[in-house]
């Protein structure tokens, strides 16, 4: 498994990461042993780097994450780094935003994952007014500066914001929706965080499991997943189920991409996550795992050969002709 330099943080991280929104809630049931278990596999498949939040499950995502790390021999758990995220239990007003709570929900981040210093917490896609706000970023490196968190950086929904947050001189790290369905940041982002240092995190790298090609137009989703119920943008930004393509239309991408990958020799899913493990500039990618096959077959995506200029270009056609104009603007 390669690693790679997240950033600023100066942590070395795999470049295939692990994303536990699953082991929290919102994709249906996923049992404690089963995301033990997927914590496991991924870290004896060489995944160093797992990304959660406090309000996945309400903290059961980093709490299930905090009591497997602390079981790790101490050499093991030096090498792991949990980003996690906050500002998602309130409402995401402005003032919401503020040094003091901040400090209540690192205490609570703290002691759901057992850490006394947290490794990265991120802005979990806040409202473009809290990127222009030097109060905030004020407050966040007093974070750092008293010893509660390594580093901050954000989690953004668009390339805006994206840019905002990497002039700031402090964030290490941006998470984006990044994957062949979502290519925007691939020629707005990537090169702009490479010239500054900042670490890129590329989330929903499978647009919601789309680009595995496993789904058909009659696929139905358990009614407690978001993938059932943020389909219309209900219950958080439409972008984070299926990048927010149409589900219909992105079946039908899936088949064609399921056939570029085939050319390589590969699984969809596996072609989907090297292929962006690849991309200049990408730290980590971040699929989320429901068990533990998924888990091991995303981390082989680490050591995948180059797939070369001539796939990047089977996929930007595939963008532009399925994708490009219904959402290139949008994110
Ligand atoms: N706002 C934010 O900051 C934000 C938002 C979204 C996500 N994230 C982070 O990003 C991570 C990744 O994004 P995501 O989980 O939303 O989407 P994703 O990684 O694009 O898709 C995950 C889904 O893909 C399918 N899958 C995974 N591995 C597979 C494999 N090897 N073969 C076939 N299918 C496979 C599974 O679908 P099935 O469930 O159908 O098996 C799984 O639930 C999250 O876990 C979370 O940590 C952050």
């Amino acid at each position: 498994m390669e690693q790679r330099t997240l950033g600023r943080t100066g942590r070395t991280v795999s470049v295939i990461g692990l994303g536990t929104w699953q082991l929290g809630a919102d994709w249906g049931d996923v049992s404690e042993a089963e995301a033990t278990a997927v914590l496991d596999a991924s870290h004896s498949a060489g995944v160093t780097f797992f990304d959660t939040a406090d309000v996945y499950g309400d903290g059961r995502s980093e709490t299930i994450i905090g009591a497997w790390r602390a079981a790790l021999p101490d050499a093991d758990r030096a090498g792991v780094t949990v980003a996690t995220k906050m500002g998602r239990r309130q409402d995401q007003t402005l003032e919401n935003y503020s040094a003091a709570n901040f400090r209540a929900w690192n205490d609570r981040s703290r002691a759901n994952l057992r850490m006394d210093t947290l490794d990265l917490v991120q802005l979990h896609c806040p409202p473009t007014d809290v990127y222009q706000s030097d109060t905030i970023f004020d407050a966040l490196d007093a974070l750092v500066d008293d010893g509660s968190i390594d580093a901050y950086g954000v989690s953004v929904e668009t390339v805006e914001q994206a840019l905002i947050a990497i002039a700031r001189p402090h964030v290490a790290s941006v998470q984006i929706i990044l994957n062949a369905f979502r290519l925007k940041p691939l020629d707005e982002v990537l090169p702009v965080a490479m010239d500054a240092g900042v670490g890129i995190i590329a989330r929903v790298p499978l647009a919601s499991g789309l680009l595995s090609g496993r789904y058909r137009h009659d696929t139905a989703f358990a009614a407690d997943d978001h993938r059932t119920y943020n389909r219309t943008g209900g219950a958080f930004d439409v972008g984070e189920t299926f990048s927010g393509v149409d589900f219909d239309d992105g079946v039908e991408a899936a088949r064609e991409f399921s056939v570029l990958a085939e050319a390589a020799g590969l699984a969809p899913a596996t072609a989907a996550l090297a292929w962006l493990a690849q991309l200049p500039g990408v730290s980590s990618v971040i699929p989320g795992a429901r068990n533990v096959a998924q888990a091991e077959g995303n981390a082989a995506a680490g050591s995948v050969p180059a797939l070369g200029d001539a796939f990047t270009a089977s996929v930007r056609e595939l963008y532009d002709r399925r994708f490009r104009a219904a959402i290139h603007a949008r994110w």
